[in-house]
């Protein structure tokens, strides 16, 4: 998305100046000031730190601030996806002092109008969220699909050692079955033959959506072009007929504590040894250089929650950080 960056402050409809909020596209001097109102938020998985510098630089992506007397309060971003239809929300927040006043209510409404004035087409605003949803918010969205959430956490340097001395043989030992070919890690022209070219993986992503780090995008040679730039691996059982596909994200450092980082795996499918197998695949590959602790946060189908959580404490020794919640991704239309 295209926004003249060279305004310092949007020109505001009447009932926004009411609210007493001013707004702005953010820019590099604000970093300090809105990681100054981030503190703790998302439990310390905060992605903003590491990303916030690229996400100013992304053609179809707007950040925008709101501001009350000249202190930034709230954050919100807007990705154009699905060839224009679709507004992807992310990053909102709020300054703690500032919440439930309405004001990322004002925030949503704001960016919505926005994006509406420059894309025509957009038809759809899409989000995705892991606090508890309500009758009230099914009112006003749209479930798309949901994954689970396991987050586990440990010291690289720890599980490396446990992998090793699980060896291939005992990791092969704990699957039902007895053998397993091991994954393919795919290239690009594997990935886009496989996503785009046939329909191979209809049956193995929920709603035929990809999930990449909560972004969800639609099979679409546009959205495949925003998600190839990424440092991601991409992994299927088998390229001919899959049934399990996962995607890592590389590791990045989070503001929870000095040597942190996050580690994210989007796992698609309802095969627990082959899920078991991805996920040992990208745990052996980052482990491997990380050095520090990790958070390692699997979104995976919600019945495969309870065995990969067992499998996580039992043969890996890992730790669990929180039960079983869930990553919701719904839309609403925009009006
Ligand atoms: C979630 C948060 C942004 C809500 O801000 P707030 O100003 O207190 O919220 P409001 O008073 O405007 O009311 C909330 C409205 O935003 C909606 N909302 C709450 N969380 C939302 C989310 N993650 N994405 C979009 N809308 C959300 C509510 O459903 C409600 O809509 P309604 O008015 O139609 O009922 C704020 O609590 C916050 O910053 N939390 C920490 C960061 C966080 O968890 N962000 C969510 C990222 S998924």
């Amino acid at each position: 998305m295209k926004i003249d960056t060279s305004l310092t402050m949007l020109q505001l409809p009447e009932a926004l100046s009411q609210a007493g909020l001013q707004f702005s596209v953010a820019t590099e001097e604000d970093f300090d000031e809105i990681m100054g109102m981030s503190q703790g938020i998302y439990g310390g998985l905060d992605y903003l730190p590491t990303r916030y510098t690229d996400w100013l630089q992304e053609t179809n992506r707007t950040v925008i601030l709101a501001r009350k007397q000249g202190k930034v309060i709230a954050l919100e971003s807007v990705v154009v996806i699905d060839d224009g239809e679709t507004m992807l929300v992310e990053g909102l927040r709020v300054a703690p002092q500032e919440r439930g006043k309405g004001v990322a209510g004002v925030l949503l409404r704001f960016c919505s109008d926005l994006v509406k004035s420059k894309f025509p087409d957009a038809r759809v605003t899409r989000l995705t969220r892991d606090d508890q949803l309500g009758p009230k918010d099914f009112q006003k969205y749209r479930l798309i699909t949901k994954q689970g959430i396991l987050l586990v956490r440990f010291r690289a340097e720890e599980l490396k050692l446990r992998l090793s001395d699980l060896g291939l043989g005992d990791i092969q030992s704990s699957l039902s079955t007895s053998f397993k070919p091991p994954p393919v890690r795919l290239d690009n022209t594997a990935i886009r033959r496989l996503y785009l070219t046939s329909d191979r993986m209809h049956g193995v992503l929920p709603n035929a959506t990809i999930i990449q780090d909560w972004q969800p995008f639609k099979l679409l040679p546009s959205n495949m072009a925003i998600v190839l730039k990424k440092d991601i691996d991409w992994m299927v059982d088998d390229v001919a007929n899959p049934t399990v596909a996962s995607l890592c994200t590389f590791p990045f450092r989070v503001p929870i504590g000095d040597d942190w980082y996050y580690l994210n795996i989007d796992m698609f499918g309802k095969d627990l040894d082959h899920v078991r197998q991805q996920f040992l695949c990208h745990l052996q590959r980052h482990t491997a250089t990380l050095k520090g602790h990790v958070m390692c946060q699997m979104f995976l189908d919600p019945p495969l929650w309870k065995p990969m959580m067992e499998f996580c404490r039992n043969i890996l020794n890992v730790e669990l950080v929180k039960d079983y919640t869930e990553q919701c991704v719904v839309e609403s239309d925009v009006i």
